[in-house]
């Protein structure tokens, strides 16, 4: 076993005293801000490290990730590089660990999801979003919700786990919503309450406008930068499209219904983010957040995030 740098060390114990690392299951962030030239992700028995770094790791940086995985209670890692930090998804390099698998299951708040390695930077499941996906659940019962940017569907998974009525998937991907059926599929959840629609969200909350239908709870989660599909081919640039897009969201809410806003637009603070959902209208209230596991002191995490309702 490769000696661990003595952050790598403190971070473990950290999780330990806050997470049950034996769980052979478990999903958890071990290296947030700790080591500014990677994080890492356990899936279960998976261990996901995110480099940021232009080649791939030389033999004594994979022996580190072997020991890392092996003291976290994991047994095979993959190591996706991003070239510069991500921004262009197509820029990067993979390496894993022999034998690792190529798709496995872990869980999280007690429902399963099916982890993939091909699938780009993060093999299916953002973890900084395990709070704000309890919320859900926990706001779902009886209720009609709506998934924008559904996705492999993890919050759909979690609001059909708290009981929704209806939920609609929604993501330009048509292979993302198959693997949004395969998410609710494995926690037995009845694909009679669920509706994908490979559209383009602004174009699918439009129609619902024009029609009249109505939700109770909407979860707008989009990408800093997206590309939008088919009839609506316009970029999609948070700091440009947010506020117009949460505004007609608001208009197929039914009373007293929420949408939860996130983001991780790195050119906003939480504070700032607030005050674009804020001129929207209706009331703000705190969303969980990022969890213990994906924040360092002195950080102010990446993922923004609030509800916004309508009084
Ligand atoms: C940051 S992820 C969203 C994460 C997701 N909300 C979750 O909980 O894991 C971005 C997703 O948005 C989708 N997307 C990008 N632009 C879109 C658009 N204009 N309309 C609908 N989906 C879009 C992508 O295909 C991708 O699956």
């Amino acid at each position: 076993m490769n000696p661990l740098p003595g952050t790598w060390q403190d971070a473990l114990a950290h999780r330990r005293r806050h997470f049950d690392l034996q769980d052979p299951d478990i999903c958890v962030r071990l290296l947030h801000a700790e080591d500014l030239s990677l994080r890492c992700d356990r899936f279960g028995s998976v261990c996901w490290f995110y480099e940021y770094a232009s080649g791939a790791p030389a033999e004594a940086r994979q022996l580190l990730y072997e020991s890392f995985t092996r003291a976290a209670g994991a047994h095979h890692w993959h190591a996706h590089g991003m070239h510069d930090r991500g921004r262009d998804p197509q820029l990067g390099h993979h390496t894993e660990s022999p034998g690792a698998p190529r798709s496995w299951h872990a869980t999280e708040n007690h429902q399963l999801f099916e982890l993939r390695a091909a699938s780009g930077q993060s093999p299916g499941l953002f973890l900084d979003q395990r709070d704000n996906r309890a919320w859900v659940r926990q706001h779902a019962a009886g209720a009609r919700i709506l998934n924008l940017f559904a996705y492999t569907g993890s919050f759909g998974v979690a609001a059909l786990a708290g009981g929704a009525l209806e939920v609609v998937q929604v993501d330009v991907s048509p292979p993302y919503l198959d693997w949004a059926r395969v998410n609710a599929a494995l926690n037995g959840l009845s694909s009679a309450r669920v509706e994908y629609s490979a559209v383009d969200a602004r174009l699918l909350v439009a129609g619902c406008h024009k029609k009249g239908r109505r939700f109770d709870g909407i979860i707008c989660d989009p990408p800093s930068f997206g590309r939008g599909r088919g009839r609506n081919n316009r970029v999609f640039r948070v700091e440009r499209d947010l506020a117009e897009l949460v505004h007609e969201c608001r208009a197929i809410l039914e009373p007293g219904g929420w949408v939860l806003v996130s983001c991780n637009f790195e050119g906003w603070s939480q504070a700032r983010f607030e005050a674009v959902v804020r001129g929207i209208g209706g009331t703000i209230e705190s969303a969980p957040g990022a969890g213990q596991d994906c924040r360092a002191a002195g950080v102010p995490p990446l993922l923004k995030s609030c509800v916004l309702r309508l009084t």
